[in-house]
């Protein structure tokens, strides 16, 4: 299992599919399962807030992540939603129902039995503090708040809305804040992850980088 962990923007997907694909692994999205019960409890109108109700939302949801070499095609309750779930309000949804320990304990059950036959790359905020805690590779991805910001609004075509660029920089802001304060399993570093810092990388330096780490720690086994 390669770990990879880390704030929202850092790169994590396309770090994990590249490592997957390099590795002749899968790579499984968590981020994706927090998204998809979130937009679940929104298309049911189910109360972000009510942590009992969202855990039995999830009991009675089916998730699948679809591997590509594009990354995860996602299946909620066997419909396709992988565009969808990239929208704001399942974003933030998503920060918000992934507070939960209920609604974590049911998610860590998942995907341990995802990642049980090893051969893949797991990317999230917590699999290698929770998830995975023996990973045999665990990448911290970080890069600065800015950098972050900029890479989403180039992403989602904004640059030089003033108003959007603004709107996303205070919802990532807001993101970070939750993901990384929450009480049940914040987002942090691993104390044997590696963290790798790509304020001033390519994506090329990144990759390389990465399976750099990766293979050292697998000769290290
Ligand atoms: O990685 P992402 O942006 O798709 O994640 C969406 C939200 O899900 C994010 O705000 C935090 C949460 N999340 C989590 O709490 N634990 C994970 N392992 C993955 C995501």
């Amino acid at each position: 299992v390669i770990a990879i962990d880390g704030p929202a923007g850092a790169g994590k997907s396309t770090i994990a599919r590249a490592l997957a694909n390099h590795f002749g692994y899968v790579n499984l999205e968590t981020g994706a399962m927090y998204r998809s019960l979130a937009l679940k409890a929104l298309q049911t109108a189910t109360p972000l807030d009510n942590e009992a109700a969202l855990a039995a939302l999830l009991g009675g949801t089916r998730i699948d992540l679809v591997p590509t070499a594009e990354g995860n095609r996602v299946m909620l309750d066997g419909h396709e939603v992988t565009e969808r779930l990239r929208a704001g309000d399942v974003t933030a949804a998503a920060s918000r129902v992934s507070v939960y320990p209920s609604v974590r304990t049911a998610m860590v059950e998942r995907q341990r039995a995802m990642g049980s036959q090893g051969g893949v790359v797991m990317e999230g905020r917590d699999i290698g503090t929770v998830v995975f805690p023996r990973a045999e590779a665990k990448i911290f991805l970080v890069a600065d708040q800015n950098t972050r910001a900029s890479r989403r609004i180039l992403q989602v075509n904004a640059t030089g809305d003033a108003a959007r660029e603004q709107q996303l920089t205070a919802d990532l802001k807001e993101r970070d804040a939750r993901d990384s304060q929450r009480a049940t399993a914040p987002l942090r570093a691993a104390e044997d992850a590696v963290t790798l810092d790509s304020t001033h990388l390519n994506l090329e330096e990144v990759v390389a980088e990465a399976i750099r780490i990766v293979e050292q720690k697998l000769a290290a086994e």
